[in-house]
């Protein structure tokens, strides 16, 4: 059985990922080994019943070196320590990662199986060794649209994404909650006093948000009751590095030699762990809603195909519908006023399994029957 290393395990995305291979007998199929940053020498996790005492020091090459394959959640600047030198060192097991440092490089694949498995065999076959997940929202993206890239159907795609605090990470979930039980905490007797005045109840909510002690230390501005109309850093011209990654990602995702064109906004809101994303396709020839939706639903056994109506799409194709499944609901599908090659959709995925854990795991279990 293969020695897989696993790192960052206890974080949000690790810990997602430790449960689904859980779920699915993964540990069965490998021999695993539990590494850690700052906590070496300690209890690692529970797997079967074993306790997996003794964890192992994340930075100590000759231990890594050992495993056949790596498997780290651990974040960007782990990777930007870590990697390089175990190549060169000429290392030569598969590494696995979620950070977004090595998804551009040369000499790795992004992972997302249902959507590029062709992809991803052609270089394994190929002697690459690099494995890494796509961003979230790219994920999810594809794994809603997959039909449609792999017909060859979209000319381009615009976006508008409502994105998790999940996708920021573990403390940004904590302070939105902080944020939203402080909101609530400045007018609970009000709320129960049907005499109030709503708009005396808003006002003490906006000054909240305005008080030195309301807890911005992570977002440095209100989530809770907001939006945050920008994800991470600026390209330099106008464009998020969100926005960037959705366009080159996928392109990189699917291999294809012409460029999709993606753009559009990306927003933070105060979904817990589900992106949400509204798009507007314009399709390279006219085909029919019917149609649409069948090419839809065929790509994969997750799309879940949501009737464009009132109570189905309220139901069905929110993030608290969706969270803690791999379910990927598509509806609010209409050809849109623009003319008969432009329709809408709108998709939620859970921004912790197909968004980030699900493909990694998945790719370990195609590493592990080579
Ligand atoms: N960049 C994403 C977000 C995280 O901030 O929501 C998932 O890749």
């Amino acid at each position: 059985m293969k020695s897989v290393g696993f790192i960052g395990w206890r974080g949000m995305v690790g810990s997602v990922l430790l449960n689904r291979m859980r779920e699915e007998n993964d540990f069965l199929k490998i021999t695993p080994h539990f590494f850690s940053t700052s906590q070496s020498g300690q209890y690692g996790p529970t797997i079967n019943n074993i306790v997996f005492k003794n964890l192992k020091d994340a930075y100590n090459l000759n231990l890594l070196e050992e495993m056949d394959i790596i498997i780290t959640c651990q974040g960007g600047s782990y990777t930007d320590t870590v990697y390089s030198k175990l190549r060169k060192n000429n290392w030569q097991g598969y590494w696995i990662d979620a950070a977004s440092t090595l998804r551009m490089k040369d000499d790795s694949i992004i992972v997302l199986d249902p959507v590029n498995l062709k992809v991803i065999k052609k270089a394994l076959d190929n002697g690459i060794k690099t494995f890494v997940g796509s961003n979230c929202t790219v994920s999810l993206m594809l794994m809603a649209l997959g039909g449609l890239f792999s017909n060859n159907l979209i000319e381009w795609i615009s976006v508008s994404t409502y994105q998790a605090a999940s996708g920021a990470g573990a403390k940004y979930v904590i302070e939105l909650l902080k944020q939203m039980g402080s909101l609530y905490n400045v007018v609970s007797q009000d709320l129960s006093n049907e005499l109030s005045s709503i708009l005396d109840i808003e006002k003490k909510i906006s000054q909240k948000m305005k008080d030195n002690d309301f807890p911005l230390k992570y977002f440095s501005v209100p989530l809770a009751g907001s939006l945050i109309p920008w994800i991470d850093i600026d390209m330099g011209n106008g464009q998020s590095r969100e926005e960037w990654k959705g366009q080159f990602e996928t392109n990189k995702i699917l291999g294809s030699k012409s460029k999709i064109i993606i753009d559009g906004t990306c927003v933070r809101i105060s979904s817990i762990r589900c992106h949400s994303q509204s798009f507007l396709i314009k399709l390279n020839k006219n085909i029919s809603l019917k149609n649409i939706e069948e090419i839809i639903v065929s790509h994969n056994k997750w799309v879940d195909f949501i009737p464009n109506n009132i109570q189905e799409t309220i139901c069905k194709l929110t993030p608290s519908a969706v969270t803690g499944t791999l379910k990927i609901p598509v509806g609010r599908v209409r050809k849109l006023s623009m003319g008969d090659k432009y329709f809408s959709a709108f998709t939620v995925g859970d921004q912790l399994l197909w968004g980030a854990a699900e493909p990694l795991r998945r790719m370990l279990n195609l590493l592990i029957n080579i």
